[in-house]
C-alpha cells in the first residue's frame, strides 16, 4: 500500500478547508486500491511548535525528525514515511493557522542543516498545499508572499509542490445572522455559484494526479 497523509490545519470539520481536503482524498483513492489516505485533524491534538531545544542539531546525533515528544510525534513519524503529503489550512491574517504553522516549524527545522544550510527531508514525496480564504486571487498574492519561505523549504526538501486553493469562500452559511457587511452576500453567492464546484473538482483532480505520480514512482 502507498500512503497519503492529509493534514487538516483548520478548526471547522465540515467547512471549506475540510471539503477541499475530502475531495483530494476522494480523487486520490479513486486512482487505485493501492492508495490509502490518512487524515489528521490538528485541532484534535494538543502539541507545541518548535521548542528550540536544538536536540535535532546535537553533534553526532543530528536528526531530520523532531526529537521533542508530544501528540505531534506520531504525526511527524507518519509524514516521514508517507508517499504523499497534503497540507490544508484556512488563511488567518495572511498565513496558515497557528496549528499548521506549529507543525511546519517542527517538520522543517530538523531538515535544515546549520552547517551548510542544506534541507534534507527523511523522504521526498509530492506535496499539495490547500489554502481557503476570503481573498480573491489578486488579494491572495499577500498570502503567497507570507508563505513563500515555508513553501520554498518544502519544495527544496520534498520535491514537487502543487497548490489547489479556494478563494473568496463562504465564511458562514447565513450572512444575515452576522455583522459581515464588508462581504456582501450576493457577491459571495455569485462567486461561490461560479467557482466552488470547480474548486472542489480541482481538488479532486489534484488528488488523482498525486496518486498517479505515487503509483508510477
Ligand atoms: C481569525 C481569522 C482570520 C482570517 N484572516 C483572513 C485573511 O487574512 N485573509 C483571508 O483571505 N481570509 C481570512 N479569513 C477567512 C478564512 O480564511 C476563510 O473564511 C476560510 O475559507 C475559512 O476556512 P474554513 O471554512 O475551512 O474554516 C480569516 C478567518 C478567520 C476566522
Amino acid at each position: 500500500m502507498k500512503k497519503i497523509i492529509i493534514i487538516d490545519g483548520g478548526p471547522r470539520k465540515t467547512f471549506n478547508t475540510a471539503s477541499m481536503l475530502q475531495k483530494i482524498a476522494e480523487g486520490a483513492t479513486s486512482v487505485s486500491d493501492q492508495i490509502e489516505v490518512q487524515t489528521v485533524r490538528l485541532y484534535d491534538l494538543q502539541y507545541r511548535g518548535c521548542m528550540s531545544c536544538m536536540a535535532c542539531k546535537l553533534k553526532g546525533r543530528a536528526s531530520n525528525i523532531c526529537k521533542f515528544r508530544d501528540a505531534l510525534t506520531p504525526v511527524l513519524d507518519e509524514v516521514a514515511q508517507a508517499d504523499g503529503l497534503v497540507l490544508g489550512s484556512p488563511i488567518y491574517f495572511s498565513e496558515v493557522t497557528a496549528q499548521l504553522r506549529a507543525l511546519l516549524e517542527r517538520l522543517i527545522f530538523p531538515w535544515l542543516s546549520y552547517n551548510d544550510y542544506s534541507l534534507t527531508a527523511p523522504k521526498q514525496m509530492p506535496v499539495i498545499l490547500t489554502y481557503t480564504m476570503n481573498a480573491n486571487q489578486q488579494q491572495a498574492q499577500m498570502v503567497y508572499q507570507s508563505m513563500a519561505i515555508i513553501e520554498n523549504c518544502l519544495e527544496r526538501a520534498m520535491g514537487n509542490v502543487e497548490h489547489v486553493d479556494a478563494h473568496n469562500t463562504y465564511q458562514v452559511l447565513n450572512y444575515d445572522r452576522y455583522e459581515l457587511a464588508g462581504f456582501p452576500e450576493p457577491m459571495k453567492r455569485q462567486y461561490r455559484d461560479e467557482h466552488w464546484e470547480q474548486d472542489l473538482q480541482r481538488a479532486y483532480d489534484a488528488g488523482r494526479r498525486m496518486a498517479q505520480k505515487i503509483i508510477a514512482s
